[in-house]
């Protein structure tokens, strides 16, 4: 089944239909209408994400990680579309916003970038998809793409279209990665997918 078209899925037709969006007219980070999007939006572009649920059902994803989970929202809608095997979630939470995760799912608050993460993670093992859309610096992606290569079949980035000022260095790692890349890209955000080969 093709999720391109949404009408023969009913679950991510449900996403859709339920969910606000991440909307690149008011990319201010303090304009006072996308501080209030932001409390219940899932912070991606709506066609973005439906190109991510495409290569989520493509490869057969059944096991997933977000690096940065706001309040949970992205983590939500895809366990609820593809019904995931394991899922996992690591934010630091220091954004005081509720915060919301799929039943079952196993969540590390701190930094991904601590070393209680890098134990963290490897007892978690192998993982088909780790989404990365924590801390947006050259440094930190750098070191979230480090400690989860080797452990992921697959490691996604948020924003590497680097639109905003201090994503300029997220871009410039994201055009130098060595390896299979595919990218997602309808508006400042874009979502690029790595695999080893
Ligand atoms: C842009 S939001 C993530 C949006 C979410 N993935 C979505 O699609 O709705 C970035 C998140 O990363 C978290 N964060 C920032 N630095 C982090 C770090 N070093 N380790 C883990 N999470 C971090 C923030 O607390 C915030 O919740």
């Amino acid at each position: 089944m093709l999720l391109k078209d949404i009408h023969q899925n009913r679950r991510l037709y449900t996403v859709l239909e339920k969910n606000s969006f991440f909307n690149p007219k008011h990319p201010e980070w303090d304009d006072p209408v996308f501080v209030e999007l932001r409390k219940s939006a899932i912070l991606q572009c709506r066609e973005e994400f439906i190109d991510l649920c495409q290569f989520i059902e493509t490869n057969k994803i059944r096991s997933y990680l977000e690096i940065g989970v706001w309040t949970g929202k992205l983590v939500s809608a895809l366990n609820y579309i593809f019904l995931f095997d394991r899922v996992y979630a690591c934010d630091t939470l220091k954004h005081g916003m509720p915060i919301s995760l799929p039943p079952g799912s196993i969540l590390f608050v701190g930094s991904s970038r601590s070393a209680s993460f890098r134990e963290w993670r490897k007892q978690i093992g192998k993982i088909d998809l780790t989404f990365v859309d924590g801390e947006h610096t050259k440094e930190a992606v750098e070191e979230d793409f480090k400690n989860n290569k080797d452990l992921s079949r697959f490691v996604a980035f948020h924003d590497i279209s680097g639109w905003w000022e201090d994503q300029e260095g997220l871009k410039y790692f994201w055009k130098n990665l060595k390896g299979t890349k595919i990218e997602f890209i309808h508006s400042i955000l874009g979502i690029g997918v790595w695999s080893k080969k």
